[in-house]
């Protein structure tokens, strides 16, 4: 395994800090909703069946077992992001992501890494960059081709950017990356190091809100066109599609299709339906929980509607409810396809009724 390195590349002085471093709403109750018996959900789909996880996820034995049971791939949900890996003096760290790469290694599951370019993601280290040491965009180019070079091989895709697109949809994100790199360059620079650095690995480009907000889908789908005219290695597109049961019907639906159009692999790559979340609605929970299983159901049937060799993977932000991130936004909340306890839930039967 390579040493961990730097943003100024293999110095003296990055491996010895690598070295040290080796050495780092609606008011609801619980879910009321019946469980459901149902086999696992990777043995059900005709495509691969992700979950975000965090390194700590792993010593659970009772969620470990469900991971390993119902998914095909793992995607760290946070520390094989900047945040984790980019030191603020620029070195680098592997613990977790390392942790979660063995693991999936050890129960043959894929790995797919999230995320190399986010605007939401800069570190002291690129903000503070010694350029008399190293250029910005060869610091850029060694922390891509260190991180995606690390996994090169097991990494069956990445999201090379990550939420590029506007919020309103109005344009592209301004971050550090397009400040320093250019606003459409930083991204074809991002996909060309991920390319070198990991031939094998599928590249995507990875986006929120595009089911919810008309014109960012149609901004993302005019970036991926540029994209591709500039031949930039781009193998497939990311839809995140964290919704709430107020989400208008086929809306999924018109996305998932929609990103079909040019051919490449799709990814719905974080799904989750937030109860809490669905202010538009005055529902109980019960009617809540059927909405929540008819979205299920809506993105399933659009996934499958895809041919064969477009769908990349359906990927679920999380598989038990008691690990959703929206659980620090209302506890209460309960998005995912298992219950607290791994029991499958009436979304996760009408998701696989799509599937099977
Ligand atoms: O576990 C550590 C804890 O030990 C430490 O004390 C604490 C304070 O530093 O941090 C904890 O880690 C946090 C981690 O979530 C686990 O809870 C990180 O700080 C926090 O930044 C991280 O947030 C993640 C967030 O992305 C930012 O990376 C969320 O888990 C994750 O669900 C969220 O995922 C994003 C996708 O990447 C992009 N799409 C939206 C999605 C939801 O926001």
């Amino acid at each position: 395994m390579s040493l961990p390195g730097s943003l100024y590349g293999l110095s003296r002085r990055s491996l010895l800090g690598s070295a040290l471093a080796l050495g780092a709403c609606q008011p609801a109750a619980q879910s009321q909703t019946p469980t459901v018996s149902l086999p696992p959900l990777k043995s059900i789909a005709p495509f691969p069946v992700g979950t975000a996880v965090q390194a700590v996820h792993l010593t659970d034995p009772s969620l470990a077992r469900l991971i390993v049971a119902q998914a095909s791939q793992l995607t760290p949900e946070w520390e094989m992001k900047m945040e984790y890996i980019v030191r603020d003096d620029g070195t680098f760290r592997f613990e977790a992501p390392d942790a979660i790469a063995a693991f999936a290694r050890a129960n043959g599951l894929g790995l797919f890494g999230h995320t190399l370019v986010w605007y939401a993601q800069t570190s002291p280290a690129f903000e503070r960059l010694d350029e008399g040491r190293v250029s910005f965009a060869q610091a850029y180019r060694n922390y891509i081709h260190a991180v995606v070079g690390r996994y090169r091989g097991q990494a069956v895709g990445w999201d090379v950017v990550n939420e590029a697109v506007a919020e309103d949809g109005e344009g592209w994100r301004d971050s550090l990356w397009s400040q320093r790199l250019g606003a459409f360059e930083h991204m074809v620079l991002a996909f060309q190091n991920a390319r070198e650095a990991d031939p094998s690995a599928r590249l995507f480009l990875n986006d929120y809100n595009l089911e919810w907000i008309p014109k960012k889908r149609a901004t993302f789908l005019r970036l991926v066109e540029r994209l591709l005219a500039a031949g930039a290695p781009i193998d497939g597109v990311g839809t995140q599609t964290h919704v709430a049961a107020d989400q208008a019907p086929g809306e999924i639906a018109r996305t998932i299709a929609e990103l079909g159009q040019f051919g490449l692999q799709v990814h719905v790559s974080e799904f989750d339906v937030s109860l809490s979340r669905a202010q538009g609605l005055r529902l109980n929970r019960a009617e809540l929980e059927r909405q929540q299983a008819a979205l299920y159901a809506e993105a399933a049937e659009a996934f499958m509607a895809l041919p064969p060799r477009q769908r990349f993977a359906f990927s679920f932000w999380g598989l038990r409810d008691s690990e959703s991130w929206l659980k620090r936004e209302d506890g209460r909340d309960t998005p995912l396809p298992f219950d607290d306890q791994g029991r499958p839930k009436a979304a996760a039967a009408a998701w696989a009724a799509q599937v099977g």
